[in-house]
């Protein structure tokens, strides 16, 4: 609970659940792990769990599951067509949302093929407060093009806005009368925006942009994969939502848009995802994707078990004991990390601790990948893993120049209810020493590099040898200790 005093008057996160089922996990020596992150191609997607101390490359599909989601999956009715657990699950997601259709898919990135499919032309603009990686290969794939229209603050590291993820209306205005509404494929709002550090986006904004939206016709598409991080921030940030039950905020939000879709990899702690409508021709659009694309309609490409595990974790989701855990722990590590001088996205937002890449390594040029080689850093200095969102996460420009990201990050991502206090100090710790070594750190450059996503699989290396050089000074500060 965010708001509990200490009698100490120190401001402390506190667990709100005990932990009743543990993982051991492993820190290796520091030599390993340098072997590890060299034989990972200086990419932390490609590293193995069992060398990893601290996951915290993202909050996707590994989120602690409550003792009732395990219980519900013992009691999953497999059957290829027309479950009861499917019915179960459509009735708390149609309850939540208040909307009258669901369609199930298996994550959120085939939400985005079914939404993509059935609306992008070629050439056509998708508008949105900012992308997530997923969304914009879906949509250029397919010729479509994609404006972000969050206000300059938003990109921004250091400010006080409290809701970053807000569409500039000016900006969506003048996109409109560009493009012409018959050119614009929809509006995508995406809660909790990824990229620019799991920033909210206000109810104000959400009413003006669908006022807009509806004046013009054009479809309004809510990505709610964040929804809980999101539903945290309005709830303290916005008096008007002080006393709002956060059903009913959900239920604003979806009244207020065309479609819903979510990857419950993270909205409601399991594996899968879907899409909510409650216009019949949107529906039937993108239902006959769903058997073609994901499996028959009542499963969608997801196991049983998980849609029991979503359709609990859904409902515990709508506790502010329960969403505020991880806000509560981002902002622990940011206010740690700022008291030590290692600049963070400000104001924290949900999903993770975003440390600025180029204030860490101001030496080291974009074209380099800054933030992919701090987040190497991070794993060798700790066996902490992070992931890289910066300029190796964009897509090379048509002409093959480096298209460099706005912003250089390292994404410290905490999965729901996983990590205690003392783990978030040994970070803070870690970061503190690499921060106080940090010219030691060095560029990285690709040894291999696929076309779509590269972020995924590429390969790199570095340029010259500073990760030996890491080592070396670790073993001189720490001694013989992991
Ligand atoms: N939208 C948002 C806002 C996301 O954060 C993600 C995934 C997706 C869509 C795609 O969902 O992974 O189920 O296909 N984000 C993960 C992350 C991968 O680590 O931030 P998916």
């Amino acid at each position: 609970m965010a708001n509990l005093k200490f009698f100490s008057g120190e401001n402390i996160p506190l667990e709100m659940h005990k932990v009743r089922m543990v993982q051991k996990i492993n820190l290796l020596p520091v030599e390993k792990r340098m072997q590890c992150m060299a034989e990972a191609g200086y990419n932390t997607f490609l590293l193995k769990n069992y060398d990893i101390f601290l996951d915290m490359l993202t909050d996707s599909g590994v989120n602690a599951m409550s003792e009732n989601q395990y219980a519900a999956m013992l009691q999953a009715d497999d059957s290829y067509a027309g479950s009861q657990t499917f019915y179960r699950l459509e009735d708390v997601l149609k309850d939540i949302f208040a909307m009258k259709y669901f369609l199930p898919a298996h994550q959120g990135r085939a939400c985005e093929h079914i939404i993509s499919q059935a609306l992008v032309k070629p050439k056509s603009a998708a508008l949105m407060n900012y992308h997530f990686t997923t969304t914009k290969a879906h949509i250029t794939r397919l010729g479509g093009v994609i404006e972000e229209l969050v206000s300059a603050e938003a990109l921004k590291i250091q400010s006080t806005a409290p809701f970053k993820g807000d569409i500039d209306i000016d900006k969506l205005n003048e996109s409109i009368k560009r493009n012409g509404k018959d050119n614009i494929s929809f509006v995508r709002i995406e809660a909790g925006t990824n990229l620019i550090g799991g920033q909210p986006v206000s109810m104000k904004n959400l009413r003006d942009v669908s006022r807009i939206c509806r004046k013009e016709g054009i479809t309004l598409v809510y990505d709610a994969s964040l929804l809980t991080d999101n539903l945290y921030f309005i709830k303290i940030r916005d008096s008007e939502f002080k006393n709002t039950d956060l059903k009913a905020i959900t239920r604003e939000i979806a009244s207020l848009v065309d479609i819903v879709y979510f990857s419950s990899r993270k909205l409601g702690a399991a594996r899968g995802g879907g899409i909510l409508t409650s216009n019949d021709d949107l529906y039937f659009k993108m239902r006959e994707m769903v058997p073609l694309f994901e499996g028959f309609l009542t499963y969608g490409g997801m196991s049983v078990r998980e849609m029991e595990a979503m359709a609990v974790g859904l409902q515990e989701s709508l506790d502010m004991d329960v969403i505020s855990q991880t806000p509560i722990f981002v902002e622990a590590l940011c206010n740690e990390l700022l008291a030590k001088g290692i600049q963070v996205v400000t104001p924290p937002g949900g999903l993770g601790c975003h440390i600025d890449a180029k204030q860490f390594c101001p030496h080291v040029p974009q074209t380099q990948y800054p933030s992919a080689a701090l987040a190497s850093a991070f794993f060798i200095a700790g066996g902490i893993r992070g992931m890289e969102r910066g300029t190796l996460s964009e897509q090379r420009n048509d002409d093959g120049s480096e298209r460099l990201a706005d912003m250089e990050l390292v994404r410290l991502a905490f999965p729901k209810r996983v990590f205690t206090l003392s783990q978030v100090k040994y970070t803070a710790d870690r970061i503190a020493w690499l921060y106080k070594n940090r010219e030691l750190i060095g560029g990285l450059e690709f040894v291999e590099e696929p076309k779509v996503m590269r972020f995924f699989l590429g390969r790199l290396k570095p340029v010259g040898n500073w990760p030996d050089k890491l080592v070396q000074q670790f073993r001189k500060d720490f001694g013989e200790s992991l």
